[in-house]
Formats: C-alpha cells, sequence, structure tokens
C-alpha cells in the first residue's frame, strides 16, 4: 500500500477508534449485570467451533459496541493482515522476516514451493525419531532403550511443549522431564531421578545463544562424563532443535526450525519434540489438524463471526475502554493448569509493546497484564482481590467436559464446573445485598469469556491454542505493533553480562550506589562461601 494508503487507512482507523470510543463512553457508566440480562443475551454472544464453545455474553459490552469494533477491525483490515501473514508477507519488519507458524500445520502442503518441501521433511524426520526412540529402536551408548527424555529449554522453547504433555502426556511410558532455569537446583534435583543410559536429552533453543540453556547443557555434559567411561560414544543420547546454522552440534542429532518461526509460536514445528515424544506422532499430527480446522476458520470468516477476532476485539476494548489493567487465564481443569504460564509469553511478548510497525510510539495501551492459574486453587489465593480489590480486570475462564477421569469422579468435577460458572457469575453480578455490612459488598462489573472444551484431546488442544495465537495477532494488527518481535529482553541480557563480570572482579564502569553495594555485599559472600 502507497503511503496516501496508508495515510487514508490511518485516518479511517483513526475514525473507527473514536466511533468505538463513544460507545464506551455510552457504556461505561452502565453495570454489566444490565447489558447482560438481556434475554437473547447468549444467543447473540457466543460460538461453537471445533469442539469449543466461547461464550462471551458475560462482557461489558453490546452489539452497538461490537459494530464500532467491526469497523474497527475492518479499518484496520485485520482480515486482510492474516491472510498476508498466511501467505508469508514480512510482517516482522524489526527482523526483516515472515511470520510462517501458520504453514507448520498445513498437513497438505502443496508440492514444489520450497518451504513447503522443507517443512514437510523435517516434519516426518521428527515424528520418525520419535516413533523410533518409542519402539525402542533408538537406544542408548549401551543399546537399552530410553526410559526418560531430559528437555532442556526456556521461553517458546519450554512453555509450549511443556504445557501440551502435561496436558495430554497422562499414560506416556517415557517420563519427560523439562528444565529451564540455570539454578542448578532444578537441574540436580532433574538428574538424581535419572540414569544416564536410560536417558535421551534435548537440547531446545532457537538461537542456540541463551544462556541458561547452555548452561544446563553443559552441565548435562559433565554429568555423563562422571558416570560414563570417556570412550563410550554418548552422542545418541543428544538431539539439538535450533534455528542456528553455526550451533556447534558436532556429530549429533539437530532438528532444524525455521527462522521464521517465532519462539512462542514454535511448538508445532520440531521444537515439538518433546510433545511427539511424549504423545506419540499420530497424537502429534492431531494437534496440527486441530491448529489447521482454527485457522481455516480465522482466514476465511468474516468479521463479526470470526472467534479470533471477537477475542482480540475484547482485549483491545477492555484494555482500552474499560480500563482494565489485567486479562485473567483461568483453567478449571488441571490438564490446563500451564495454559496460563503459556499465554503470558504468548501474548505479553507479543503485545507488549509501545512502538508501532513505524517505529513511533503508541498513542493506546497495548497488552494488559496476562496472569492467572490453576482453579479452583486460585479461589483461596487471589480471588480476594479480583472481588473486592480495586483494579479492573477481564478473564478467560477455561474448563473441559470431560473433566471427570473415570465415572466415580462425575459429583466432584461436576462441582468444579459449577465453581468456573459461579466465578464468572460474581466477577460480573457481584453482590449488593449486604447492608450495612458494605464489607461483603462485591462491585462486580468485571467481564468473563467462558471458554468450555468438549473434551481435551490433541486436536481440540491444538485449535485453541491457535485460537489464542490468532487472537494475538489480530489485536497486534489493530493496534498497530509489532507482535512478532521482542527486542525489550535483549538490554536485560547485556546489563547481567556486565554485572557477572563486575562479580568476577572486573571494573564495568559507572553504577549508581546502590548497584556498586549491592555488589560489594555479594561479592564479599561468594568469596567466603
Ligand atoms: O529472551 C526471550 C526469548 O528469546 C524468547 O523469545 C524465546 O522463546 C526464549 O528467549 C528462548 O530463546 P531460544 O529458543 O533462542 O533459546
Amino acid at each position: 500500500m502507497n503511503s496516501v494508503g496508508n495515510t487514508r487507512q490511518l485516518e479511517n482507523r483513526d475514525a473507527a477508534w473514536e466511533s468505538v470510543a463513544l460507545e464506551a463512553r455510552r457504556l461505561v457508566g452502565i453495570h454489566g449485570a444490565r447489558v447482560a440480562q438481556d434475554p437473547a443475551r447468549f444467543a447473540n454472544n457466543h460460538q461453537r467451533i471445533h469442539g469449543i464453545l466461547v461464550d462471551w455474553s458475560r462482557q461489558r459490552i453490546d452489539q452497538k459496541a461490537f459494530d464500532a469494533l467491526d469497523r474497527l477491525a475492518t479499518s484496520s483490515d485485520a482480515l486482510g493482515f492474516l491472510f498476508r501473514l498466511a501467505r508469508g508477507d514480512v510482517l516482522n519488519a524489526s527482523e526483516n522476516r515472515s511470520v510462517m507458524h501458520m504453514a507448520l500445520r498445513v498437513l497438505d502442503l502443496d508440492e514444489g514451493s520450497n518451504s513447503s518441501d522443507d517443512i514437510r521433511a523435517e516434519r516426518q524426520r521428527m515424528l520418525d525419531f520419535a516413533t523410533h526412540v518409542r519402539q525402542g529402536k533408538h537406544t542408548g551408548y549401551d543399546g537399552r532403550s530410553f526410559t526418560d527424555v531430559l528437555h532442556i529449554g526456556i521461553g517458546g522453547s519450554h512453555l509450549g511443549p511443556a504445557f501440551i504433555c502435561d496436558a495430554l502426556a497422562s499414560d506416556c511410558s517415557l517420563g519427560v522431564h523439562f528444565c529451564t532455569n540455570a539454578d542448578r537446583r532444578e537441574i540436580r534435583r532433574t538428574l538424581r531421578k535419572l540414569s544416564p543410559g536410560r536417558t535421551l536429552v534435548v537440547v531446545a533453543s532457537k538461537s542456540y545463544t541463551t544462556h541458561e540453556t547452555l548452561e544446563n547443557a553443559a552441565f548435562v555434559r559433565s554429568w555423563y562424563a562422571e558416570r560414563v567411561a570417556a570412550d563410550v560414544d554418548i552422542s545418541r543420547h543428544f538431539v539439538h532443535v535450533t534455528a542456528n546454522e553455526r550451533a556447534e552440534i558436532g556429530n549429533e542429532r539437530v532438528f532444524r526450525v525455521p527462522d521464521t518461526i517465532g519462539g512462542r509460536f514454535s511448538l508445532w514445528s520440531a521444537m515439538g519434540l518433546p510433545i511427539a515424544l511424549a504423545i506419540g506422532p499420530q497424537k502429534f499430527v492431531e494437534l496440527l489438524q486441530g491448529a489447521q480446522s482454527m485457522d481455516q476458520h480465522v482466514l476465511s470468516t468474516p468479521v463479526g463471526t470470526n472467534v479470533g477476532l471477537r477475542l482480540a476485539q475484547l482485549a483491545l476494548w477492555n484494555v482500552n475502554f474499560l480500563g482494565s489493567t489485567s486479562h485473567l487465564v483461568l483453567p478449571y481443569d488441571t490438564r490446563l493448569r500451564m495454559f496460563p504460564a503459556f499465554c503470558q509469553q504468548l501474548e505479553m511478548e507479543s503485545n507488549g509493546k509501545s512502538v508501532d510497525v513505524h517505529g513511533d510510539p503508541v498513542a493506546t495501551h497495548t497488552s494488559p497484564v496476562v496472569w492467572g492459574g490453576s482453579e479452583t486453587d486460585g479461589q483461596h489465593a487471589w480471588h480476594q482481590f479480583l472481588h473486592q480489590g480495586t483494579q479492573r480486570y477481564s478473564a478467560d475462564i477455561l474448563t473441559t467436559l470431560d473433566t471427570a477421569p473415570s465415572p466415580g469422579d462425575q459429583t466432584v468435577h461436576r462441582w468444579i464446573l459449577a465453581n468456573a460458572l459461579a466465578q464468572s457469575s460474581v466477577m460480573l453480578y457481584g453482590r449488593s445485598d449486604s447492608g450495612d455490612e458494605t464489607h461483603k459488598n462485591i462491585a462486580g462489573n468485571h467481564g468473563s469469556t467462558v471458554i468450555l472444551l468438549d473434551r481435551l484431546d490433541a486436536k481440540t488442544l491444538g485449535a485453541l491454542i491457535a485460537l489464542y495465537e490468532h487472537k494475538v495477532a489480530f489485536l497486534g494488527c489493530m493496534l498497530g505493533v509489532n507482535s512478532f518481535d521482542q527486542w525489550g529482553v535483549e538490554e536485560g541480557k547485556v546489563m547481567a553480562t556486565a554485572l557477572d563480570q563486575a562479580l568476577d572482579g572486573k571494573n564495568v564502569g559507572l553504577m549508581d550506589s546502590a548497584t556498586a553495594e549491592l555488589l560489594r555485599t555479594i561479592r564479599a559472600r561468594i568469596k567466603n562461601a
């Protein structure tokens, strides 16, 4: 689009943004309970898509406001944006990269295009390897099969795989263990449970420069060196997943992740190796099928009925027009307990930005603080804050209809489902019948979306994760930010390197008095340790 087109689009977008603001001014003084009382409310504010019921009827919004948000989505060309993302346009401008995670789950990849061939070939290599490990065809240095997988990775090289393994791998014969932190307590505790001859080590790092991961990988090699004779070839115990062609991997097996796959979007690639090892290649393919089905929905469904876009519009509305500062992800199924942590990186590393795609400061809020945790645990920890605190928030309340692991568990799982619905209700309706016992009043007026999964299987989970990926992409488009880079994390790494050298006694130049004193305190303790 030429500059005139860009200018006109920005003017249209500003006009649309103002019309949304107008609706917000109309609604902000009306308690959400009044809007939700409409008998047709549920009928007009939910969608069932690929085994997932998404019900936003308890959000603080009405159709007129949605119409204004639809005009904003249209003026932002949100659907065109996602089409261009799927097509491989360079939408990660700061890194001059296309954003290709949707291509990873195109199973009927069209023959001939290079990227499709590479993706299909690498996926098949990874799945075949997982099959050989699971079948005991790929064995360790003494010919025995593997009983455990030690996965070393962090951030997007950990959160997606760990979440899905935790959610789906209930009957896995392989023990899959995840180590992320450089704190040696974590990896020592894990290694105490493992036998070198039966363990497969996966070193997962797109950049292959992440300090924690390289530290942990080096420590595991020393662990082997202490337990296995030097003349024993242990290369069969190490497999690497990276985008870094220059990574020093020697003759050990490596699976490649294309540079065009963002870390937080990479579980569908060879980064999903631990998933395939844990749940098997067939279920990994079902995970891809679920995601592909959601891709087809968001790419073919117009504004107004596009579920991914609806969730993005609600996020933008709650943060920019209703003053929400945080968004809760609340799973009422322990199999989804890691979903909040996964969403934190997906949402906040994508849209926690303050300049737009042109490098200009954004004039709006972007990502809220995304947090949450396993429920009903949260109800005994921070729901007091939610119900009687002073901060505005919105929430996604998720649960599954197949929660009862066995017939005898039906009653208690019915109770869990009731809690999920109860919290959505109290968040909106609150409680005002406490008379002069005002300490018992609950203001309510917080919007929530209830997400019900028919069952928690690979296909439905793939569809759910893809839905959140599309929400993030649509939101970034309407906010005008680049959702696919993460320059904000680099400065901390540079500073940590300098301060680590300072702790090692090197002079790293000027610093404030607090840092100087803290370094002195730490150095004194380390020296005497
Ligand atoms: O520092 C942030 C980050 O780069 C994330 O974006 C990424 O998922 C994580 O660290 C791990 O990076 P890598 O896969 O390169 O080790």
